[in-house]
């Protein structure tokens, strides 16, 4: 690493450097993948003091891999583990985590899971592309006067923000809120986090479980068609507890924004500087999941996971793992993936190998994928159709977060 490059790789020791708050790397991670995926797609990332894995297959079979999991706890003690006690001034967050589907495993994440997916299932969601449809329409209206607009705040945020607090059933004015505690509390993915934003992420998750056990509360007393609702009145034997149903409400909240704010931005920018015609991306139904599957390949919103091995693994050229040790799963590096794909760092909604890992693959596979389809199909569809003419007003920036990999703004005009 020098003033010329912000990450090396040493071929022979398989070993990388790459610092993921230097924004030399955060605004362009795609630099590095090259790098790594002509050197050695499997490196130990020194910063982060594990293995990471870029191949698309690999990635693909270890997320499948049953080797591998979220959560450890179930299978390895803290004490073990070399972990120090939970700190108390992130209780509140924690509890918000403890019963998130992302951190279970089988069988309390298959229980959880099967009641909530039923909501998400794709001839459900299906039925909102109206609403949704409706909903940009009615964002839209609101500055097409205008020649420019920062467009995450006036359209990608609001739209799956208020989409998913509709189906929770909370109120769509709720929405700006519900993403401003979301924003705090997804600081604490950041590398190297500090006590300050341990703090701030803790009093967010306070805020909103304070919001939601008055409406637990009532909901179980009327209750309602949406999905709190259902989560409440679930059959005896898979009620959930109120820890469940918060964790549970936060992580749909959450997950349920985020990554489509996210990718509803990177999609804009990317289909804007490809000097694409807008017209031909979204000509038809076909042609419009094409594009916004390549645009989830090309500049995917989330970039790694981790897993941690649940006993003593060797892989596949010689890497081995005791049970208990992390591997990251580099998802917006697997789509760029030049063994998989043909030109894998152009941008060409017309390919016919398209495919990407941007919602995750087996047990944890995204359950919003079916919804957040619809959603950036219907908003890009009909934002480019409504402003044909959209281009950038300024350079746009991604955040300083990089596992979230997103704008920090975007400035358009016509
Ligand atoms: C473009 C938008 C989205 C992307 C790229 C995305 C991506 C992902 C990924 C990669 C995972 C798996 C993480 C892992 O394996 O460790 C995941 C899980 C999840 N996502 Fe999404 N997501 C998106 C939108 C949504 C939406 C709209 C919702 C909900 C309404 C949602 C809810 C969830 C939930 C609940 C999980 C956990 C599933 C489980 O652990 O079983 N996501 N998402």
């Amino acid at each position: 690493m020098n003033e010329l490059s912000p990450f090396d790789i040493s071929v022979a020791t398989r070993h990388a450097n790459a610092r993921p708050r230097d924004a030399r790397f955060y605004q362009d991670p795609y630099a590095f993948y090259g790098a790594v995926h002509a050197a050695s797609p499997t490196f130990f990332w020194e910063e982060y003091g594990h293995w990471c894995f870029t191949g698309f297959d690999e990635v693909n079979a270890l997320l499948r891999d049953r080797r591998f999991g979220r959560e450890i706890l179930h299978v390895m003690t803290r004490q073990e583990l070399g972990w120090p006690d939970p700190k108390p001034h992130t209780a509140d967050f924690d509890l918000t985590e403890k019963f998130s589907l992302l951190n279970l495993e089988p069988p309390d994440h298959t229980r959880l899971r099967t009641l909530v997916n039923r909501a998400f299932v794709s001839r459900n969601v299906e039925q909102l592309r109206p609403r949704i449809e409706a909903l940009a329409n009615e964002l839209i209206d609101r500055f097409e006067q205008n020649d420019d607009i920062e467009l995450l705040d006036a359209f990608a945020k609001p739209l799956p923000a208020i989409v998913i607090a509709e189906m929770i059933g909370l109120p769509a004015e709720m929405a700006q809120q519900l993403v401003a505690w979301s924003n705090r509390m997804v600081q604490m993915y950041m590398f190297g986090v500090t006590e300050a934003v341990e703090h701030d992420a803790n009093a967010a998750a306070r805020e909103f479980i304070d919001y939601l056990r008055p409406l637990i509360a009532e909901r179980r007393a009327n209750p309602r068609q949406d999905l709190l609702s259902h989560m409440l009145t679930a059959r005896e034997d898979d009620r959930l507890s109120d820890e469940e149903v918060i964790s549970t409400t936060i992580l749909l909240l959450n997950a349920g924004h985020e990554a489509t704010v996210h990718t509803t931005g990177n999609a804009v920018k990317t289909i804007i500087e490809s000097g694409l015609d807008p017209a031909a991306l979204f000509a038809t139904p076909a042609q419009t999941e094409a594009t916004v599957e390549e645009c989830l390949r090309y500049d995917a919103p989330l970039h790694m996971f981790t897993r941690f091995a649940l006993q003593d693994v060797t892989l596949e050229g010689g890497i081995s793992l005791r049970k208990g040790e992390v591997i990251g799963l580099m998802l917006g590096a697997a789509n760029r993936d030049p063994a998989r794909f043909a030109h894998a760092d152009s941008f060409d909604p017309f390919r016919s190998d398209g495919a990407n890992v941007s919602f995750g693959a087996g047990i944890h596979f995204c359950i919003g994928a079916p919804l957040a389809r619809i959603e950036l199909q219907t908003a890009l569809a009909t934002l480019f159709r409504r402003v044909p003419r959209l281009r950038l007003a300024a350079p746009p920036r991604y955040n300083n977060v990089y596992h979230f990999h997103g704008l920090e703004r975007l400035d358009v005009s016509w």
